[in-house]
């Protein structure tokens, strides 16, 4: 079973012909309304990526985070529902729901702000060690209140998942939040706040990833277009990406860690997880918005195999 603890959005998105830049107007599309979140995103995506036997159980992947008790709560619920995730642990609290308000410019590249609202009263009181029982993989981000994060990676510790970070957003984090990761995956952004160094080429990116895992033991840094790299005991290696017409990149990292994940619930080695992750991130920038745009299994498998 996959656990995913994180962020519940609803994403505002507009289409403009470039990013404002500060103190600048920029006049966009007609707005349109996807179900978000980095949490949500990465359990849709789990969910869709399971062999098709273990997805159609209900429950297969559980969702823990939090939303307002107003309608966009009730339609990122409903929405996890209907894609058979376990969403018990999705409770509504009076307060609004998160927000993300999502540029996307004429590459497909996009830029995030997001208003967390519910998702940062989500407390670490607020956990039991049983939402954990029954994972093989934990998943987290940092979209959640980091005292949240590093108290579900202590209670899952005691039941024994594999614990994957997903950096994102960027936060400062210390070695020993790292101690307790057994993935970590970052883009070149993440990669470079918490190296210090700019991952420019997959061989600069390689060189951070090995150095990253003397903090934790396996290191993935997506690079978009370069596609990604990743570093072990075992070894290293660089996946290119996947060619694709770019519509829109929101939601292709989470789809990259919910195939990871998937691929590691299901004993794959880390060169073919990240080969998986590539193609899923690679599908999910062809379509709009987060969750609409995430794959399914069999897409998945085609475009791997080219
Ligand atoms: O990773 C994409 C997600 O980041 C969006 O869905 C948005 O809600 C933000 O959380």
């Amino acid at each position: 079973m996959v656990v995913v603890v994180g962020s519940l959005n609803m994403d505002l998105v507009v289409q403009v012909e470039r990013h404002p830049t500060p103190g600048e107007t920029v006049l966009g599309s007609d707005y349109a309304m996807y179900a978000g979140g980095k949490g949500a995103n990465q359990a849709v995506a789990a969910a869709r990526l399971l062999e098709p036997g273990v997805s159609k159980k209900p429950g297969s992947v559980r969702m823990i985070g939090r939303v307002g008790g107003d309608g966009f709560g009730d339609q990122l619920r409903e929405g996890l529902r209907i894609e058979g995730i376990d969403i018990a642990g999705v409770q509504s609290l009076e307060a609004p729901t998160g927000v993300a308000f999502i540029s996307i410019d004429k590459k497909g590249q996009n830029a995030i702000i997001v208003s967390s609202r519910a998702n940062v009263r989500f407390q670490p009181q607020d956990l039991q060690t049983q939402v954990f029982a029954g994972a093989t993989v934990l998943l987290m981000q940092l979209e959640a209140p980091l005292p949240t994060v590093r108290s579900s990676a202590e209670l899952a510790q005691q039941v024994g998942p594999k614990l994957i970070l997903n950096a994102a957003a960027t936060l400062a984090l210390s070695r020993e939040d790292l101690s307790h990761v057994d993935v970590l995956v970052v883009n070149e952004l993440e990669a470079a706040a918490i190296s210090q160094t700019q991952p420019n080429t997959p061989q600069t990116a390689l060189a951070i990833a090995q150095r990253l895992c003397q903090l934790c033991p396996a290191v993935v840094i997506t690079l978009s277009q370069q596609g990604a790299v990743w570093a072990d005991a075992k070894g290293q290696g660089h996946q290119r990406s996947f060619p694709v017409r770019v519509v829109d990149t929101t939601g292709a990292g989470d789809a990259f860690v919910g195939a990871l994940a998937v691929s590691l619930c299901e004993d794959r080695g880390l060169p073919e997880a990240v080969r998986w992750g590539c193609a899923a991130g690679a599908l999910a920038t062809t379509k709009p918005g987060a969750q609409p745009s995430l794959p399914g299994r069999e897409e998945v498998e085609r475009m791997g195999l080219q």
